[in-house]
């Protein structure tokens, strides 16, 4: 147990960017191939071996599962070399599996580390989310307002019409309410098939990305992820945590976790500063997707960390 040795984000941050990057390299030759279990697989595989080869003694908070469903990067599993810091990670090896699978836009693969405790132990269930980008007075939207207010205040606070806001929704037929509401206000929609880590991220950069705001339900998981980038980037996100069935919740009694109605905000989700590294599987307003020329492969990288708000953008090469 290695809790003395200091969390060095910034040494550390080029190891957390080859992690990521391998696991999208793995995934290359199966985008556009049908089969989101392989991908998935490739992409957990490379993650792991290369986690296993920094000198951390990383514990996954976020992963793959609960460990009897999960064979590798489960939920308790102890990564790295065991030479080096006490660190949590909350990882997603592949942000998009069906996405990768049908050569869509925005399948990435996620990571984020800290120093141990620094992120919530979300159960693996569903979390209503709602993210803005950074400039604006915390709480001027809440998960507690109905969709239509989040759009109003938000325009408020831009000096703007709701029609020049643009909500980013994952679509499902469990939206299809909230869908509702938020053009009844005359915003503008940008339903997206998977992948909410990318969909809350794009609100962190509205000129480049053309969102403001992100709502709707989602993976937990992908809630903290989604929380590590902002506290990154800047920006506020809230989750609440949602339960359907008793199983669920005993997952979150689990993770420690008592008060099931809680509305976290970023900094209750990701409470300490970590590294966040991002790589591009296929492409999208964020990244771009794995470059495969005949005799090299390229991705590029979003390498953040939170103690100075740095973003790196690294292409990284190799000869195949
Ligand atoms: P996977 O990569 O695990 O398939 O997750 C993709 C995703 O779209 C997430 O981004 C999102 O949080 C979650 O699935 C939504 O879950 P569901 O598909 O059950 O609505």
């Amino acid at each position: 147990m290695t809790d003395q040795i200091d969390f060095n984000d910034r040494m550390l941050s080029l190891g957390l960017a080859r992690v990521a990057e391998q696991a999208a390299i793995a995934s290359a030759d199966l985008i556009g191939r049908g089969d989101e279990k392989a991908a998935d697989q490739a992409a957990v595989n490379a993650m792991r071996e290369q986690l296993n080869r920094l000198d951390i003694a990383g514990v996954v908070v976020i992963g793959e599962g609960e460990r009897d469903e999960a064979p590798m990067l489960y939920i308790g599993e102890e990564v790295g070399s065991g030479n080096g810091p006490g660190v949590d990670i909350a990882l997603d090896p592949l942000e998009g599996t069906t996405l990768t699978a049908k050569d869509m836009p925005n399948a990435l693969t996620v990571i984020a580390m800290g120093p141990r405790g620094s992120m919530l132990h979300a159960p693996d269930t569903y979390m209503d989310k709602l993210a803005i980008g950074p400039g604006f007075p915390e709480g001027i939207v809440t998960l507690d307002m109905p969709p239509a207010t989040r759009v109003s205040a938000l325009a408020t606070e831009k000096g703007c019409h709701p029609r020049d806001i643009t909500v980013c929704i994952l679509e499902r037929p469990r939206h299809v309410d909230m869908i509702e509401e938020v053009r009844a206000t005359g915003a503008s929609i940008r339903l997206i098939t998977d992948g909410d880590v990318a969909g809350v991220m794009h609100c962190a950069e509205p000129d480049v990305t053309g969102i403001d705001m992100y709502m709707g339900q989602g993976g937990a998981p992908e809630g903290v992820l989604a929380a590590a980038a902002l506290k990154c980037m800047g920006g506020q996100i809230q989750g609440r945590l949602l339960f359907r069935n008793d199983d669920e919740k005993g997952r979150a009694a689990k993770a420690g976790i008592t008060d099931l109605d809680r509305i976290y905000a970023r900094d209750e989700m990701v409470t300490q500063d970590v590294i966040f590294a991002a790589t591009g599987v296929t492409s999208g307003s964020l990244l771009p997707g794995i470059r495969r020329a005949p005799n090299f492969i390229e991705t590029q990288t979003l390498l953040m960390r939170s103690k100075t708000g740095s973003v790196r953008r690294m292409i990284y090469r190799n000869p195949r």
